[in-house]
């Protein structure tokens, strides 16, 4: 049995002078408790105790090129020097707009945020401005960050949640105000009929359409065929916008993100997370016309860190890695995802177990049903949790680290040899299961 003894230790010290222990309550889903770490390098992370990692959790996301990727570091050393935040406009910032904008769909300009908490907030406030209009539809499951105004039927109890037909708000923290539910309309995902019965309901009310492009949060789920589609063309019917948030897709799934792979464009696009490749960076990118409002309107949007020295430098140096050959890494990311989706499946169908294997080779997850494919966040909440987590300690013990959802991210860092090495760790681990 793997000791975590001296995170154990770290945690119940830490507590007493940093609230709950942790800086981020995602960090709760640790076991047996939030784990400290030392250091991380390539796909592994190292922890307090000494034992090793191979990691899928990634930082939730950013650390597509692996841990402590030498590129980004050393140009982020380069610039340490150079100081951090000069509450005015950089080089770094001007060419890492223009790259951008000649990369992603849709993207006419960016604007550079530090969180996707707050690059969401500026988008909707955008879109807001934009139509003159108040309420967002957002979809269960669907996490925008954890602001008021988006934390909202993000992971809902369904007890709570009302009927598919027309769910029920649910605010996801106490402390949130109560009438922040009534600027919010919640709909099914993956649904066409479910979103125009939420048009239909607020006839010229609604400002955007809101949703992950590719659910990740509330289970790893892709789009139905013509689904964004189908969504994009419901929003211009309705002079709404349509807000893909690729906090997570984005730099993930392709070099163009989830927009890019399943073909459609948004008004509006969210990224974060391995735009920077583990630096603190956000940005919304769209219409020209949308994010002009910000000038022509005096729409506000602030932030010290936003555009910081550091993670311009990231972001371009994580580009350079990212853009070449048109996108090489991401071939070998498919590639070897693939191989990591298909060998788990293989391996539920050899232990006998009800593992189902569903998202995209950079980010997927291991559901355990025996029900039809998850299609939406109920189907997916539906899914046994219990053994999910079970597999997430089995997992552990053998070295992988995934999420309690048992979510897989991928980085250029997993190897042909880490997914081998991961495979029959995966075998062990299903074995102690049955
Ligand atoms: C899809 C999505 N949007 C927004 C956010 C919030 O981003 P951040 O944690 O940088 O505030 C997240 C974070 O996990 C996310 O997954």
């Amino acid at each position: 049995m793997r000791s975590y003894a001296k995170s154990i230790a770290f945690y119940e010290r830490t507590r007493k002078h940093l609230a709950g222990g942790v800086s981020s309550n995602v960090r709760y889903a640790s076991t047996p408790v939030p784990l400290f770490f030392e250091r991380g390098e390539g796909a592994r992370l190292y922890d307090v105790d000494g034992n090793v990692h191979i990691d899928y959790v990634l930082g939730n996301g950013p650390a597509i090129l692996g841990h402590a990727p030498k590129p980004v570091i050393d140009a982020v050393q380069r610039s340490l020097a150079q100081g951090q935040v000069y509450a005015g406009q950089h080089r770094r910032e001007t060419e890492l707009a223009e790259r951008l904008c000649g990369l992603l769909p849709g993207a006419e300009v960016v604007r550079f945020a530090t969180s996707g908490t707050e690059a969401v907030l500026m988008a909707m406030r955008l879109a807001r401005a934009f139509t003159g209009r108040t309420r967002i539809v957002k979809f269960e499951g669907h996490y925008h960050g954890w602001s008021d105004q988006a934390y909202i039927s993000a992971r809902p109890p369904l007890n709570e949640a009302g009927p598919a037909e027309a769910p029920v708000p649910v605010a996801g923290s106490p402390g949130m105000p109560k009438s922040v539910l009534d600027d919010v309309v919640v709909a099914v995902w993956n649904d066409l009929d479910a979103l125009a019965a939420a048009f239909a309901h607020h006839p010229g009310e609604i400002a955007a359409v809101i949703m992950e492009p590719m659910m990740v949060n509330g289970g790893a789920i892709a789009p139905h065929e013509g689904y964004l589609s189908g969504v994009r063309d419901l929003c211009r019917a309705q002079g709404a916008l349509f807000i893909c948030d690729e906090v997570i897709t984005g730099f993930r799934v392709g070099l163009r993100g989830a927009q890019h792979r399943f073909g459609v464009t948004a008004d509006l696009a969210i990224y974060a997370k391995a735009v920077a490749a583990g630096f603190p960076m956000a940005m919304v990118a769209g219409r020209r016309d949308v994010m002009d409002t910000l000038l022509d309107k005096g729409v506000m949007h602030g932030g010290t860190y936003n555009g910081n020295v550091q993670s311009m430098a990231a972001a371009l140096a994580a580009l350079d890695e990212l853009e070449r050959d048109d996108g090489a890494v991401y071939r070998d990311l498919e590639q070897r995802g693939t191989r990591l989706m298909q060998g788990l499946a293989a391996l539920g169908a050899k232990h006998k177990l009800p593992v189902l294997v569903q998202g995209l080779p950079a980010i997927f997850q291991t559901f355990f049903t025996k029900a039809a494919a998850p299609e939406n966040y109920r189907d997916s909440a539906a899914c046994d949790r219990d053994m999910a987590l079970a597999f997430h300690v089995a997992l552990q013990e053998q070295g992988i680290r995934v999420n309690q959802r048992t979510t897989w991210f991928l980085s250029t860092a997993h190897d042909d040899a880490i997914i081998e090495e991961t495979l029959a760790a995966a075998d062990r681990a299903m074995a102690a299961l049955t």
